[in-house]
């Protein structure tokens, strides 16, 4: 069966990566959610898709140059639209806490592809680890560099390949890593590559998928999972099809 992941929680209904979106995915019935994170100013995990707050806040700055108390005093829902103000900038650890309560997976997208975090993966691997939910969480990321770090230090959890162009047998390049699943943009991925990858033991699952002719065609295709904005109508697909 295919999962259904919510992307940044359900984002096309609700505020990126906050509580109301998480929250959302939940009741809608998806399988997992996708967050994105950064590491805040006093060394915390933020969770948060920019590497600044400007655009989804009601404040300015990068996330790095800001504490995690700072973060939090902003409004990360009213932009989104009035309804949602009071929604707050997350930490990682209340994601995990909230997630005690619930069944869902965890797909965490470290965010250090263009910012230099010393020591991310040791402080994220020591967060998850921590929570008990490793079984329940796995990574990914457009900085190979850093799955292959996570990997090195935690064979157990899985990592992804996070991709955006067309790559040549990217599960033979996924072995390098170390990395035991596919993540790539949805155009520029076939059903062959889906089925060739998933039988040599890579899982894929298609980022963002928000048209249903799309989400019928990765369904079908038997993707281990779809990531969207929209998990409902991915659902309402999987039920019918
Ligand atoms: O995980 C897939 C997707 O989240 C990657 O793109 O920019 O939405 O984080 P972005
Ligand atoms: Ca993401």
């Amino acid at each position: 069966m295919t999962k259904i992941f919510a992307h940044r929680g359900s984002f096309g209904t609700h505020p990126e990566n906050t509580m109301a979106a998480f929250r959302e995915a939940e009741r809608v019935g998806a399988n997992g959610i996708e967050l994105d994170v950064h590491l805040t100013k006093d060394n915390q995990i933020a969770v948060i898709h920019d590497n600044t707050v400007d655009r989804t806040t009601n404040g300015s700055g990068e996330v790095r140059s800001l504490t995690l108390d700072e973060l939090r005093k902003l409004d990360a829902g009213s932009k989104y639209s009035e309804k949602f103000r009071g929604e707050r900038i997350l930490s990682l650890k209340e994601v995990l806490s909230w997630m005690k309560g619930n069944t869902l997976e965890l797909n965490v997208e470290l965010k250090n592809a263009t910012v230099e975090y010393p020591d991310f993966e040791v402080k994220l691997l020591q967060e998850v680890q921590n929570s008990d939910l490793e079984d329940r969480v796995f990574f990914s990321s457009f900085n190979h560099y850093a799955l292959k770090k996570m990997n090195e230090m935690n064979p157990d959890i899985e990592c992804a390949v996070l991709y955006q162009e067309r790559l040549y047998k990217p599960w033979d390049y996924a072995k390098t890593l170390g990395a035991g699943s596919l993540h790539p943009h949805f155009p520029n991925t076939s059903e062959d590559m889906v089925k060739e990858a998933q039988k040599n033991g890579f899982p894929v699952r298609v980022y963002t998928v928000n048209k249903e002719k799309y989400m019928e065609k990765f369904i079908r295709a038997g993707c281990a999972a779809i990531i969207t904005d929209y998990p409902e109508k991915a659902l309402r697909i999987r039920e019918r099809i």
